[in-house]
């Protein structure tokens, strides 16, 4: 997830690779990481956090404490932390933090990584116009940015954190049905995942919504209108919304461990 902002970041000139630092605890990927952006990286987060004036925490969920603790708060100037760490609240952060600095809280997903992603983002209350407006910049560059409350960070996790799953097992699913009705398995992965894309595509170009552009497949008495007969009557919606329930139950269950 930091490789992908900090390649939009970069793509999009939102800033220059002197502008960045990049602390990891793996050397090589470091290496690999100036090779590629030409960055200065560093093993000490604590240098890093000292330099920077925005900090990014881009761990996995079960290190943050101990990348929180590395930065030895307190720290000097004016400085805010990002966090994109799923389930962890901007509290538990202040908290291993022990200093009172502003923390938004970010929920990008994995499009983020061809700057199509959309990151959902919870400002702290009274943050400057300054510091809110590079915020938008920079999750500008992973796509489109949203707007949440931090209590609503769970509900955006189990929908767009963890959607592109829920896209992606459909377009199995389909290329699984494609093969069973008598279809090479390579022409029903080329069918499904370009109907994928290209329904995507129709979407963001045609400024249509979803139900015009359903209409637009499905004649009455047609075969789309057969299949969608059948989604509703084996319950998609049901599936869906439990299939999110599950997801939002997991988001808040980690939450609190
Ligand atoms: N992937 C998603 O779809 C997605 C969506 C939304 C949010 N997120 C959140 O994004 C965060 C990052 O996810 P990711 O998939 O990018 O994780 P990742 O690939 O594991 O990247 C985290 C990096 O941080 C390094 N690291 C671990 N502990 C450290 C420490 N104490 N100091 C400095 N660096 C440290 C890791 O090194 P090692 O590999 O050596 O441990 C690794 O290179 C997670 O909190 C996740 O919840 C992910």
């Amino acid at each position: 997830m930091a490789e992908a902002l900090v390649s939009g970041l970069l793509s999009e000139d939102t800033l220059g690779p002197d502008e960045i630092i990049v602390s990891d605890i793996d050397d090589q990927r470091l290496e690999a990481l100036s090779r590629s952006f030409g960055v200065e990286t560093t093993t000490d987060n604590r240098r890093a956090a000292e330099l920077g004036k925005y900090i990014l925490l881009a761990v996995k969920p079960q290190n943050i404490d101990q990348a929180v603790k590395s930065l030895g708060a307190p720290l000097t100037g004016d400085k805010a932390i990002i966090s994109i760490a799923a389930g962890i609240t901007t509290s538990r952060i202040r908290d291993l933090l022990g200093q009172d600095l502003p923390i938004v809280r970010v929920m990008p997903n994995t499009p983020a990584l061809v700057n199509a992603g959309v990151s959902a983002v919870a400002l702290p209350e009274g943050m400057d116009k300054e510091k809110k407006e590079f915020i938008q910049k920079l999750m500008s560059a992973a796509g489109v940015v949203v707007y949440v409350d931090e209590d609503d960070i769970d509900a955006v996790t189990a929908l767009s954190g963890s959607g592109p799953a829920y896209f992606l097992q459909f377009v199995l699913e389909l290329k699984k049905a494609g093969v069973d009705a008598g279809l090479s398995e390579e022409t029903a992965a080329v069918l499904a995942r370009q109907t994928f894309i290209g329904s995507a595509a129709l979407l963001e170009q045609t400024g249509k919504t979803e139900g015009e552009l359903i209409k637009a497949v499905a004649s009455p008495g047609g075969t789309t209108e057969a299949a969608l007969s059948a989604f509703s009557e084996m319950g998609l919606s049901d599936i869906v919304r439990k299939a999110v329930d599950a997801g939002l139950a997991r988001a808040k269950a980690l939450a609190k461990t």
